[in-house]
């Protein structure tokens, strides 16, 4: 007899291992349906807290919580067969101490069942990046731009255009990667800078508003898709206009609900015979 095929999760190992291969593909995902839909295409899924923004209408990620963390995180690994699935500490959960970050970690591995955190942070996340990893935490790194200083850094604006920004994050990339993390986001900054990094740094750099040389490429899932329409950051690509397909759909049901055309006949259910 035939045994069933067990398909089986990409492991952080093997996302660490695909640096300097084929780019490594990478979106966003917040619910199990629409997880069921990227994972058979995507290396990882991130559970991003950029969910604030674009599910529940936030300005910033600042006001995201653990706890809404791991509901969306345990959401998007129930749709998830085969792809890595990353989830965003948020605010506030990580950054006070190695141990505060080490408690909200095993919180989101327990509770959603997903193979990895990722935080944002440099040369100030070194210890606790690398508390994490040597007590089973997998760790993506995130610096350049980091929507979570959003009020430090005085708005969302690009990084690495003076010598004094390019040289915070390149000490800030190197010493992620030498706490143990297994990649690395590199998001908002200019080209020469994320090629020079991806071809320093021994672990696979994955961009957003970082060019074309990184070793991945991440996008906001509703940000391609066309359904955030808030504002579009000039590196993202829309490959879909499901924003106006819903409209067009919404605005004809509505016609046909007052005009009476809809419910139809068959979709009522016939006269006892
Ligand atoms: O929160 C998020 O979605 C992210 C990606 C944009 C990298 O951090």
């Amino acid at each position: 007899m035939s045994q069933p095929t067990q398909i089986k999760r990409r492991t952080t190992a093997q996302i660490r291992a695909m640096k300097g291969g084929t780019p490594i593909v990478c979106l966003t995902a917040y619910t199990t349906p629409v997880a069921r839909l990227l994972d058979p295409h995507c290396d990882v899924l991130l559970v991003g807290d950029s969910l604030g923004m674009v599910l529940y209408g936030l300005e910033t990620t600042v006001a995201v919580t653990l706890d809404m963390m791991i509901a969306h995180g345990a959401a998007v690994r129930r749709g998830a067969d085969q792809a890595c699935v990353i989830v965003d500490l948020p605010f506030g959960s990580y950054q006070e101490s190695p141990q505060q970050a080490f408690r909200a970690a095993v919180r989101v591995l327990q509770e959603t069942g997903c193979d990895g955190v990722k935080l944002e942070g440099g040369a100030e996340m070194a210890e606790t990046i690398a508390f994490l990893t040597a007590r089973g935490v997998p760790v993506v790194g995130h610096v350049g731009l980091m929507p979570q200083m959003v009020h430090t850094a005085g708005g969302f604006r690009s990084v690495g255009h003076s010598e004094a920004e390019e040289a915070k994050i390149r000490r800030d990339a190197m010493a992620v990667a030498e706490a143990g993390a297994f990649a690395l986001v590199i998001e908002g900054t200019v080209e020469p800078l994320a090629r020079d990094l991806t071809a320093t740094l021994p672990i696979p750099t994955i961009g957003i508003g970082a060019s074309a040389a990184c070793d991945g490429q991440i996008l906001v899932s509703d940000d391609m898709l066309g359904l955030f329409n808030a504002f579009k950051p000039r590196f993202v690509k829309r490959y879909a206009d499901l924003g106006a397909t819903v409209s067009t759909a919404v605005e004809t049901y509505a016609a046909e609900v007052r005009a009476r055309q809809f419910p139809a006949a068959e979709h009522t259910f016939p006269p006892r015979r």
